[in-house]
């Protein structure tokens, strides 16, 4: 692929196309998007119109814009339940395939991803953009150091007082496979696995709760939701254990009477320090008899006016992913990954609906990158 122009498609027009897909594949030299795709045709059209190479074609079903023979790489940023079906047929066409968080609705469609993916020989990532932010891989190199030690209790955070989405179908458990645990517990998870490399889960506990969904014209950012329209938990908890002893939490809520907030954080704590992100990235420790917390420079250190740091994880995303395609090296997100990442937000769903704990007696999920 050196040399030439990669073409990518877009599946699914809406917020996340707009808000980070398509202006940070704009910014990219080597890339065209040479086709849109959405059910509502407007959508793709206006995207054609302004992110578009010349004669970009528009479609309304993605089998159409998948059959097309000069495209390299489609993104699916529709929602959740289209997520695998659209990815596997778009890899069984040939292409490589960026597909948006969550990775899928449930563990089956997920592997179902990652089958497709091993079989066609085709590149296949999904959408944590933070994993690219300056603090989060700063936090990588000291992990991967051994700087923390051995990590042994994480926290996974996704929390927010109130940001419950209205828009799209994101209330509609159905179309979505939950609530805030998949839309945003995702994001926490991915981060602390990767960070930890941990991705071998034994057990989850899970509870959920629907307590505040049921409000009329409740305070939130993005407007009072619709009760009747609001199917999923509004709170999610998970407590994972892990084969080498580390245990997470996670918090997830759309919806929560607390203080403390914070989404795609993460806490964790080690043998030799620890780190978390509560305050910027903060890294505390013990010296000399005395206890220290650092907090490392993230912005600023280049020259004033010129600094090249001004962090944008969408862009950082999209030009690491385009280059892997280019240089034909594997994704950052790699598929067997994100696959765990789904396996325990569906024990904390499964967990949750029983109360039980789900026991994992063999993971099979990550044998071969991890
Ligand atoms: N990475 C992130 O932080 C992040 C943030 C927001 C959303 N997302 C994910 O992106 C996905 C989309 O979310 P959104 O906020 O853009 O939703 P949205 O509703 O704004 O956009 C989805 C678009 O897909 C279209 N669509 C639906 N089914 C389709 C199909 N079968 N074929 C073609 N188009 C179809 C809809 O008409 C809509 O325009 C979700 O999976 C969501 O979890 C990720």
């Amino acid at each position: 692929m050196k040399g030439k122009k990669v073409k990518v498609g877009i599946v699914g027009v809406g917020g996340i196309a707009n808000g980070k897909h398509m202006p940070s594949l704009a910014k990219l030299d080597n890339v065209e998007m040479v086709a849109f795709c959405d059910v509502i045709k407007e959508r793709a059209e206006k995207g054609a119109e302004e992110y578009g190479a010349p004669g970009a074609k528009v479609f309304t079903d993605y089998r159409d814009l998948i059959a097309l023979e000069d495209l390299d790489v489609v993104h699916v940023l529709t929602p959740n339940d289209d997520h695998s079906p659209i990815t596997v047929a778009a890899l069984e066409a040939g292409k490589h395939v960026m597909c948006e968080k969550p990775m899928a609705i449930n563990s089956k469609e997920a592997m179902a991803m990652v089958e497709a993916a091993e079989r066609t020989g085709k590149k296949l990532t999904i959408g944590y953009q933070n994993r690219f932010r300056a603090d989060s891989q700063y936090l990588k190199n000291l992990c991967d150091a051994g700087e923390l030690g051995e990590v042994y209790f994480a926290k996974a955070l996704a929390v927010r007082r109130r940001g419950v989405p209205t828009w799209g179908i994101f209330l509609n458990e159905k179309r979505q496979g939950g609530g805030p645990l998949i839309d945003i517990g995702t994001h926490a998870l991915d981060l602390t696995l990767w960070l930890t490399s941990n991705y071998k889960p034994v057990s989850v506990m899970g509870v959920t709760y629907r307590k505040l969904a049921d409000r009329e014209n409740a305070a939130n950012p993005w407007g009072p939701w619709d009760p009747k329209e609001f199917t999923t938990e509004d709170s999610a908890f998970g407590f994972v254990q892990f084969d080498n002893g580390m245990t997470v939490i996670l918090e997830s809520s759309w919806a929560l009477n607390t203080l403390q907030v914070g989404e795609a954080m993460t806490v964790l704590c080690g043998t030799k320090a620890g780190a978390d992100m509560l305050d910027g990235l903060r890294i505390n420790g013990e010296r000399f008899s005395k206890l220290y917390t650092t907090k490392p420079a993230m912005r600023g250190q280049g020259v004033a006016f010129y600094d090249a740091d001004d962090e944008d994880p969408g862009l950082e995303e999209a030009k690491a992913w385009i280059d892997s395609i280019i240089n034909d090296t594997e994704p950052l997100v790699k598929p067997r990954e994100a696959y765990v990442v789904t396996q325990i937000l569906e024990a904390i769903y499964d967990s949750a609906k029983t109360g039980k704990p789900v026991y994992f007696n063999e993971n099979k999920g990550c044998d071969k990158c991890c």
